[in-house]
């Protein structure tokens, strides 16, 4: 019988070999509680067409959009899931105006868990990909710092990040700072088993990712940019592919190489990304996987959030192509 790694098993293993004493499991119990979360998300997703599930739920967000059915219900699904473990200090979501905090004495509620419950939610009722991003911080010790300062570390303090993307796979992919893994959703036992190890971004790619639809009110250097890229001068040809699900633009980058742009635009002069739980697990992600993630010009995992929705102008992707924007964003 061929040996399968959940992801359980796999940060047991990491822990193990990194901290050379037998891992606490208690990150490997937060992360089931993700896990768990990600599969009851996966089984309404399937089910979506045949269940009252898609469409609008009927109210906004605290990011002024309509929430989705599947916005609430997975908001739901992780916030029942990791409110029981009892390592979680706190929970912030993209759905959430407010933290859900735990008043849980800071030995045990080491943990802030910050996500994107479903990313690309404009995308569920024509059954595209979408997905669930999670960012996870430790609580600073308290004299060094409230739970609520705990919330706006900057993205070099996570300890772990990951998404699952829910396509024709369902693939989670996750690092804790060692390699990137990604992990896929075995149906038949209900598992999330070891796909693939130490996943590098190609160094260049053939893919350019961006809403060109907005480039008009980009400004101008990067649009000079792109027209580099379309007329081979970073040495190759390039094709355009945009899904404008964040998770399925990111894992086609991780996987293919390339570079993905989301920069000001005159609807969001700041960018339309979140800073806490999009941009920073990906760039997290794209680091750990030999890639870059920046604002444009800026890391993005050094920027100092100043709030839990914040949002940042975003660029990730292969580093010949990061190299490239950098230079032509500071001329
Ligand atoms: P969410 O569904 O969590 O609000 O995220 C949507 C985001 C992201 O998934 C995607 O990259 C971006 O919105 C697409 O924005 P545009 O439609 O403006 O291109
Ligand atoms: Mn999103
Ligand atoms: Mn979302």
């Amino acid at each position: 019988m061929a040996m399968i790694t959940t992801v359980q098993q796999h940060i047991l293993q990491q822990q193990t070999e990194i901290t050379g004493k037998e891992a606490s499991g208690t990150f490997s119990w937060l992360l089931s509680g993700i896990t768990l979360a990600a599969k009851m998300i996966e089984a309404k997703i399937r089910a979506a067409g045949l269940s009252d599930i898609v469409g609008a739920y009927g109210a906004e967000n605290v990011q002024g959009e309509q929430q989705q059915k599947l916005d609430v219900y997975a908001n739901q699904a992780l916030l029942h899931c990791l409110g029981l473990r009892d390592s979680v200090a706190a929970l912030v979501s993209e759905e959430d105006a407010e933290p859900v905090t735990f008043n849980r004495d800071p030995e045990t509620g080491k943990y802030i868990i910050v996500f994107d419950p479903l990313d690309g939610s404009s995308n569920i009722d024509v059954n595209v990909n979408v997905g669930t991003i999670f960012s996870v911080l430790r609580r600073l010790p308290p004299e060094h710092g409230t739970l609520e300062e705990s919330l706006l570390q900057p993205g070099v303090r996570q300890v772990a990040a990951g998404y699952v993307v829910y396509g024709p796979s369902t693939v989670l992919v996750y690092s804790s700072g060692n390699g990137v893994h990604s992990f896929t959703l075995d149906s038949s036992i209900g598992a999330f088993v070891l796909s693939g190890e130490h996943l590098r971004m190609p160094e260049q790619g053939g893919y350019y990712s961006a809403n060109e639809a907005n480039a008009g009110s980009w400004p101008a250097e990067y649009r000079a940019f792109l027209e580099t890229v379309r007329s081979g001068g970073l040495g190759r040809e390039y094709s355009s592919r945009y899904v404008g699900s964040l998770v399925a633009d990111f894992h086609r980058t991780l996987l293919k190489g390339g570079i993905f742009l989301y920069p000001p635009t005159a609807k969001a002069p700041q960018g339309k990304l979140r800073l806490l739980y999009e941009a920073n697990p990906l760039a997290f992600l794209a680091e750990q996987a030999g890639g870059l993630a920046t604002t444009g010009s800026g890391r993005i995992l050094e920027l100092r959030p100043e709030g839990i929705h914040q949002r940042t102008p975003f660029c990730f992707g292969s580093r010949h192509e990061m190299d490239a924007l950098a230079r032509a964003v500071r001329a």
